[in-house]
């Protein structure tokens, strides 16, 4: 196992009730999960505002902001550090590269909660063993799972980035929803229909439902 075990682990000076106490707020991650245009960015960010306008300290972890650094694909990083480092490292979007992408996303995650902040996560993230790992190295209560449940037919009918068009016409293999599975989670903290509802309405839903676990204050 290499030198890994040497590492050891220093108990922090500050914990994280003091760290809460100071942002008046619990620590968290919401994990909103759902298919490729079910709204997850659109509500993480209209969340992030409405807490920033409340005094809570937020966080969005996205696909652009994480595939171009954390996770970035070999492409990005062959330049910078060769060919050797990029393969190795670099990820892209195999089921395995999938599984890391996750895994990392879940341990930074668990870092902001930890500093107290509440982490907001939009990734497709479809499978629920994936999910289910990232739940089991956090607290009770700190993995907030928000199924966002948009029909793939509205999905599909909205499209912003033309995805779905590419998939049913064979040229991106390996869709979630279209020829790749996504798995709806078994037991999650929060469901949003979000059909026939504005993402402001979304937001405010998962607002009630953090104040409901004293995540946020009454
Ligand atoms: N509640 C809503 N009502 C109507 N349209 C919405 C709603 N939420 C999002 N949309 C629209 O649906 C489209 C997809 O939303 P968004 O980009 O947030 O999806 P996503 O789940 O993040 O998708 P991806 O996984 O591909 O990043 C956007 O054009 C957005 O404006
Ligand atoms: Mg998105």
């Amino acid at each position: 196992m290499g030198n890994d075990t040497n590492v050891t682990w220093h108990d922090h000076q500050v914990s994280r009730d003091k760290r809460e106490s100071l942002n008046g707020h619990k620590g968290c991650v919401v994990w909103l999960t759902g298919l490729s245009a079910s709204g997850k960015s659109t509500i993480a960010n209209v969340l992030d505002h409405k807490l920033y306008q409340m005094g809570m300290r937020s966080m969005v972890l996205d696909g652009d902001n994480v595939r171009h650094s954390l996770n970035a694909g070999p492409g990005m990083l062959v330049d910078t550090h060769g060919e050797t480092f990029a393969k190795r490292f670099g990820l892209g979007f195999a089921a395995i590269d999938r599984e890391e992408n996750i895994r990392r996303i879940g341990a930074v995650a668990q870092l902001f909660s930890q500093a107290g902040v509440i982490a907001l996560t939009a990734f497709i993230s479809p499978y629920r063993a994936d999910r289910d790992r990232i739940r089991k190295n956090l607290e009770p209560n700190e993995f907030i799972e928000v199924f966002v449940n948009t029909p793939i037919e509205l999905c599909e009918a909205r499209d912003p980035k033309g995805l779905y068009k590419k998939a049913r016409a064979g040229e991106i293999k390996g869709f979630t929803g279209i020829d790749d599975p996504y798995e709806p989670p078994a037991a999650p903290e929060l469901v949003l229909e979000t059909a026939d509802k504005t993402a402001e309405a979304l937001a405010d839903e998962v607002i009630v439902h953090l104040r409901e676990r004293g995540i946020l204050p009454a």
